[in-house]
């Protein structure tokens, strides 16, 4: 290996299983983080969340987590892997990873590869984070080269992780493309495509996450639409996917969370209003996945209707708050803007979520369902899809919404409680 020396700037669900796999492979792994608490964990060879493949790994593997700049001297590789969110008017907010940029431009010596992991709309290496590099007196290709490998990482998935996903890369010249794309083929045990062009590379997480965005957005409105009709979308979808070709599965559901898909997408939309393009679909589908966790309450009220119940009083169950299953990430998740939606209509909101015990009110499903009139299941963790109809029963709950049509609709409605899902 050419390359020894690999700093990975932010340990994140994205950087710290990214720094483990490079351990694993050999490389003499810094990881630095600006924040100290999360630091000590991994000083202590724990993860600060829950992911098995990662709790594995991280015990078996040396890094040195960093927090003092000093340590990120001399590397030969730098991977940015720092957040990429949108702030409260959903404008892309790039201060990380110009900071992170910065930090490595001051620290870095001759040589150095500077790989950005983090999601990034086209142009924002060339526009933004090169320019740093240039300020700080080195030149492309000569003193330096930068790239971008766009993570593909899924939290909680069981057969997929950065050791195994495809990447994608792409470079300004070709000597900074050939050394990252030697580089990912050494740690990932899977296919790397060389993009044209670091800017192709960009978008081509940005069209990733955008199909997943507008096709949900699209399964959600037919599921809102189809449930006036009677009909139940999910059956409907299980039926399209009976065509071996040209159609994806997609489901509909209370809202569509996480770092990544709710934010991506402006990521674009306010690219494209640089140069005077409108994109329509984009943001079309996320009005309409920003609208489903509001749904999801009108549809409690609705129901509450037929026992003639408001949901101003009521002892309302909210049964998981992280945006996925089996996670404990509550960034963006619908659940949030659930619980808030219904404490504004003056509902008496109960929580449970295993991996959130922070904000869980009771301690256990059987003590939330003791508790609440009715409930909203809003994450589907498996300890929270496993809920029979008996359980509902027997704790007197009376209506369910099933934020992501996991439970048994039939049985639930068998035993004389009121359930809807969505669509459903
Ligand atoms: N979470 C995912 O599933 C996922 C998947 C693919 C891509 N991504 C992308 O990867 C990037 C990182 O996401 P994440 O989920 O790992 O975020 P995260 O918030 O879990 O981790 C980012 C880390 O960076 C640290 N940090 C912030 N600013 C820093 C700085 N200036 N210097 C050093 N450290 C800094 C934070 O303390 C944090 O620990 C984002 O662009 C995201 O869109 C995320």
């Amino acid at each position: 290996m050419q390359d020894k020396k690999v700093c990975v700037v932010g340990l994140g669900y994205v950087g710290l299983p990214l720094a483990a796999v490079c351990a694993s492979k050999g490389y003499e792994v810094t990881g630095f983080d600006t924040d100290e608490k999360k630091l000590e964990k991994i000083k202590a060879g724990k993860s600060p969340f829950r992911e098995e493949f990662l709790e594995e790994l991280l015990p078996k593997v040396k890094i040195k987590a960093a927090h003092d700049i000093n340590d990120i001297k001399n590397q030969d590789i730098y991977l940015i892997c720092v957040p990429t969110p949108v702030d409260e008017k959903y404008l892309p907010d790039l201060s990380p990873v110009i900071g992170a940029s910065q930090m490595v431009a001051e620290n870095m010596s001759k040589g150095a590869l500077v790989v950005l992991e983090s999601t990034v709309n086209p142009g924002v290496s060339e526009d933004v984070v090169l320019p740093i590099f240039e300020k700080a007196g080195f030149q492309i290709g000569k003193d330096f080269h930068l790239s971008h490998c766009p993570e593909r990482v899924n939290p909680g998935d069981p057969k997929w992780n950065v050791g195994n996903i495809p990447r994608v890369v792409g470079s300004i010249e070709e000597e900074g493309l050939r050394r990252t794309k030697e580089f990912y083929k050494s740690i990932v045990d899977a296919e790397i495509m060389a993009m044209e062009s670091i800017r192709e590379a960009e978008a081509v997480k940005i069209l990733e996450n955008s199909f997943r965005d507008v096709n949900i957005a699209f399964v959600n409105e037919l599921a809102m639409s189809l449930s006036k009709l009677g009909i139940d979308v999910t059956n409907v979808i299980k039926g399209a996917s009976t065509k071996p070709y040209a159609f994806m599965a997609h489901w509909p559901s209370c809202g569509v969370g996480g770092h990544c898909i709710p934010v991506d997408p402006y990521y674009m939309i306010e690219k494209g209003k640089e140069y005077n393009f409108d994109h329509k679909f984009l943001k079309t589908a996320r009005n309409i996945n920003n609208h489903m966790p509001f749904y999801t309450v009108e549809l409690l009220q609705d129901l509450l209707n037929n026992i003639e119940k408001n949901i101003k009083g009521a002892k309302i169950g909210v049964l998981g708050v992280s945006y996925k299953a089996n996670v404990g990430d509550l960034r963006e998740s619908p659940a949030l803007v659930i619980i808030e939606d219904l404490k504004n209509r003056g509902a008496e909101v109960i929580i449970y979520d295993p991996y959130i015990p922070q904000l869980s009110t009771v301690e256990s499903v059987e003590k939330l369902l003791a508790d609440s009139e009715a409930v909203i299941l809003a994450t589907n963790h498996k300890e929270l899809e496993a809920i029979t109809a008996d359980d509902f029963a027997r704790n007197n709950v009376r209506v369910v919404v099933d934020g992501k049509n996991c439970l048994d609709k039939k049985t639930i409605r068998a035993r004389g409680v009121i359930y809807a899902g969505i669509g459903r």
